[in-house]
């Protein structure tokens, strides 16, 4: 008798810790965004000139962590113009203008989010870390 109940406690035991694993693995989901909301104040100091601070760049409401590409992202460097913020549109059109330099897409033709998708799924997706998301305010959470 205690035995069978040894053998019950065991069971159960590892289902619930197979039903954990189950419920990490879904959370861990490539799909599933972390938590983290970034306002584009909250961005501006993640532009690399702090070194204790990760770089930052937003891109379709996707926050993207590219301290690993800090040649291209750090102070002085050629696309430092395009992280603390949402450039999505600066990286769309393939410009460092001033102007371009913000998340509003809504004039894009079907050929140029075409575009755009394709440089964050090759270079940012393939590449980065995903570390929050981009919100207009901290009351959409
Ligand atoms: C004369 C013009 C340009 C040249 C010669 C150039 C050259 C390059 C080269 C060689 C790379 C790849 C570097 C590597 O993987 O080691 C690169 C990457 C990149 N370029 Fe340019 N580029 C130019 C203009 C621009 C402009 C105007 C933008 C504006 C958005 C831009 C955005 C990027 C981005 C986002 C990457 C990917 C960086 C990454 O891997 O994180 N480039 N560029």
């Amino acid at each position: 008798m205690r035995s069978v109940l040894l053998i019950g406690v065991v069971l159960a035991v590892a289902v619930a810790a197979g039903a954990a694993v189950a419920v990490g693995a879904e959370q861990a989901g490539e799909d599933t965004l972390p938590q983290t909301a970034f306002t584009a104040e909250d961005l501006k100091k993640y532009d690399g000139r702090d070194p204790e601070l990760p770089i930052l760049i937003s891109l379709k409401g996707i926050v993207y962590d590219v301290t690993a590409g800090k040649r291209f992202y750090g102070p002085g460097a050629s696309y430092n113009a395009l992280v603390g913020k949402d450039s999505t549109r600066a990286v769309g059109l393939w410009s460092l203008d001033e102007k371009d330099l913000t998340d509003d897409i809504s004039d894009f033709t079907e050929e140029q989010l075409a575009g755009l998708n394709e440089v964050i799924e090759t270079v940012y997706k393939a590449k980065y870390p995903v570390v929050g998301r981009f919100v207009k305010t901290h009351d959409e959470l």
